[in-house]
């Protein structure tokens, strides 16, 4: 499944004004919501409309409107920056959780928390918006799947690294990624460069 980032003057601009070490909490959630309305604008392109018949004040058409409906999932703590550009933009969404946590020394993630509503016939979109070796995203995906029945599952994230990407695709290559940006590489302490450093801890002021 292709990896699609963002190419857009905003989401760059909004990216390089989280990626800026002076950027504070405050700031960075707001930035936060605006790319996430990007990168779910992207992430819900195909999504599934029917055809009804309204009235304008001047006379009947045809219009589209969505009829395919979404769950969000947001992989705690940094997915929960991105889930209110989800329910601005689909109202609707019904929202389920997964908490992940990566150890410091071996990256390799722990989960904590899980609560997915049914979501059958729904589009689930995985949101995080750190994509690094991938091993908390594609463990959330497996929760998911291992759980629930979407009809689909999309995999939303801000910044992600080659490693991540190959990491997703090797464990779930139906899933599509939608990220702002694709960076370089990750340092030998798992963090992407040149990245943003840990997102959790600047969206939450937890330094
Ligand atoms: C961050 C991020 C991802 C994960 C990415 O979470 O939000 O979940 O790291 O790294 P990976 O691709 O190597 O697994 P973190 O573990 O720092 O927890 P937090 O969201 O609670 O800050
Ligand atoms: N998690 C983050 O928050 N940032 C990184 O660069 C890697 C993982």
């Amino acid at each position: 499944m292709p990896l699609t980032v963002l190419d857009h003057p905003l989401a760059h601009d909004l990216l390089s004004r989280l990626r800026d070490v002076r950027t504070d909490p405050s700031e960075f959630r707001a930035l936060t919501r605006r790319l996430g309305w990007l990168l779910i604008t992207e992430a819900t392109r195909d999504l599934a409309t029917e055809t009804v018949s309204i009235d304008t004040p001047m006379e009947p058409m045809e219009t589209q409107r969505i009829s395919e409906r979404l769950v969000a999932i947001p992989v705690l703590r940094a997915g929960l920056g991105l889930l209110d550009a989800v329910t601005d933009l689909y109202p609707d969404t019904v929202v389920g959780y997964v908490g992940m946590e990566r150890d410091e020394v071996t990256l390799q993630p722990r989960d904590y928390y899980a609560k997915l509503p049914p979501m059958d016939g729904r589009r689930a979109l995985v949101v995080d918006p750190m994509l690094a070796t991938g091993g908390s995203g594609s463990a959330a995906i497996s929760h998911v799947k291992a759980n629930a029945h979407p009809t689909s599952i999309t995999f939303v994230c801000v910044v992600a690294a080659p490693e991540g990407v190959a990491q997703i695709e090797r464990d779930h290559p139906e899933v599509p990624i939608i990220a702002g940006a694709l960076d370089r590489q990750l340092n030998e302490q798992g963090f992407i460069l040149p990245g943003l450093g840990d997102f959790g801890d600047r969206l939450h002021g937890t330094f």
